[in-house]
C-alpha cells in the first residue's frame, strides 16, 4: 500500500485528504442528514419552511448530529442548502414539499440586476452560528464538512426558478446572453469564496463544492462555466486557507474528469455513480484522492446486491486514497438497516 505523510492526524477523513490511504476508508454520505431517518422527519414535522428550519441553528445543528449519533459515520456535512446563496443574494427562495425549490427565476438578463452586488453574509449568520454548535458538540475523530453549490449548479436554479431534467433553461440562456451569464458565474464565484472561507473561520475543516450539473454542458461551455469558475474558487480559498482541503464533486463529468484533476487543484473529486473506479484511478495517478461512489439505489435494494456493489467499489480502491460515499445523495426511502450493513462491509478490518 502507498505510504502516505505522517500527520498526526487522528481524523480518517482528514489523512486521506492530505495524502494517506487507509486499509479501511473513512465513510460518510452525502445527504446523510436528512428525510431517510425517522429522528430528522420527527423534527421538520414540528418546523415551519425547509429555509427557517436551516436558519434555526438549534435545529440545524440537531440534524447535523443525528447521522453521527446513529452510524458514526467519520464526517459530518452541515445541515443547510446550497440555494441559501441566491437567498443571500437577494433572490426570492422558497421549497415546497414533495416539489422541490421554487425561486423567482431570472429568466431575461435584465432581471439579474435585482441581485446585490455581492452576498449578504449577515443574513447567514444562523448558518456560521449552527457551524459553531456543531463544532463544540462533534466527537474527536468526526471531521467537520462544510459546503456550497457550484456557480453552474447555483446559476442553473437561478435561472429556471426550480429543478429541470437537463437544466435546459440556463443552457439556453448561456448560449443566448452569455455576457449576461457570465456576470452571473462571476458574481457566484466570488460569493461562493467569500461564503466558504466564512464557514472555515467559524470551524468547518474541509469544504465540498456541489456541482450537481457539471453532466449537462458541452466542452466548450463546460470550460466557461464550470471548470474556470471551480478554479477560481479553489485558487481563492487556497490564497486564504491553505490548509482545508477541498472536495470538488463535479457529477457526470464522465471524461471531464482527467482536466478536473489535472488543472483544478482540489484535494479530492467525488465520482457520481456512472464512472468506473478504475478507470477513475488510473486517471487520477494519485494526485488526489477519490469519493464515491457506490448507486443510492444499491444502497436502497440493500441484499446481496448491495453487498456486492459495496465490495467491488473497495476492491477497486484498495490502496488508494479513498473516501467511501454514495454517488449522488441518499434517497429518502433508503431503510436504516441498509446504512447499518454498508458502514459494517466498509469498517470490515477497521482497528
Ligand atoms: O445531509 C446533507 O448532505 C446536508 C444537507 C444538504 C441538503 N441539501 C439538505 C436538503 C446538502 C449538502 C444539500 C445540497 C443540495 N441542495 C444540492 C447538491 C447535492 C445534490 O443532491 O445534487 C442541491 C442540488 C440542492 C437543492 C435542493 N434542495 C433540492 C433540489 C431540493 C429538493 C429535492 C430534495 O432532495 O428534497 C432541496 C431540499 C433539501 N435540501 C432537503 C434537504 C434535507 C429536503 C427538504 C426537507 O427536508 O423538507
Amino acid at each position: 500500500m502507498r505510504q502516505g505523510p505522517r500527520t498526526g492526524e487522528e481524523k480518517h477523513l482528514l489523512r486521506v485528504l492530505r495524502g494517506e490511504s487507509l486499509a479501511s476508508p473513512p465513510i460518510w454520505l452525502m445527504r446523510q442528514a436528512g428525510r431517510y431517518l425517522p429522528e430528522y422527519r420527527e423534527m421538520r414535522a414540528k418546523s415551519g419552511t425547509f429555509l427557517d428550519f436551516c436558519y434555526t441553528p438549534p435545529a440545524a445543528a440537531e440534524a447535523t448530529l443525528q447521522p453521527i449519533r446513529r452510524f458514526g459515520f467519520d464526517a459530518a456535512i452541515l445541515f443547510s442548502d446550497i440555494l441559501v446563496v441566491p437567498d443571500a443574494l437577494g433572490q426570492k427562495v422558497g421549497f415546497e414539499s414533495g416539489a422541490g425549490p421554487r425561486l423567482q427565476a431570472l429568466d431575461e438578463p435584465e432581471k439579474l440586476a435585482t441581485l446585490r452586488s455581492a452576498i449578504d453574509l449577515q443574513h447567514l449568520g444562523p448558518v456560521f452560528e449552527t457551524i459553531d454548535r456543531v463544532k463544540s458538540a462533534l466527537p474527536k475523530e468526526t471531521t467537520f464538512i462544510g459546503f456550497c453549490g457550484a456557480p453552474w449548479t447555483v446559476a442553473s436554479y437561478m435561472i429556471a426558478g426550480r429543478g429541470t431534467p437537463d437544466q435546459a433553461p440556463a443552457r439556453m440562456f448561456a448560449y443566448r446572453h452569455p455576457e449576461a451569464f457570465s456576470r452571473l458565474i462571476e458574481l457566484l464565484a466570488q460569493a461562493s469564496i467569500a461564503y466558504l472561507s466564512r464557514q472555515i473561520e467559524a470551524g468547518v475543516e474541509v469544504v465540498q463544492i456541489f456541482d450537481s450539473w457539471a453532466g449537462v454542458l458541452p466542452p466548450l461551455e463546460f470550460e466557461k462555466w464550470i471548470f474556470a469558475p471551480l478554479r477560481k474558487i479553489v485558487v481563492g480559498l487556497k490564497a486564504k486557507h491553505p490548509n482545508t482541503p477541498i472536495i470538488a464533486f463535479p457529477r457526470g463529468a464522465g471524461t471531464h474528469l482527467t482536466k478536473c484533476v489535472e488543472g483544478l487543484g482540489a484535494d479530492a473529486y467525488g465520482l457520481d455513480t456512472a464512472t468506473d473506479p478504475v478507470w477513475a484511478v488510473d486517471e487520477t495517478r494519485g494526485r488526489a484522492a477519490l469519493q464515491g461512489n457506490l448507486d443510492p439505489l444499491a444502497l436502497l435494494a440493500g441484499g446481496a446486491a448491495l453487498d456486492r456493489e459495496a465490495l467491488a467499489i473497495l476492491d477497486a480502491f484498495k490502496g488508494q486514497r479513498h473516501v467511501f460515499n454514495l454517488g449522488h445523495g441518499i434517497l429518502p426511502t433508503t431503510p436504516i438497516g441498509h446504512v447499518e450493513r454498508l458502514i459494517e462491509l466498509v469498517r470490515r478490518g477497521r482497528q
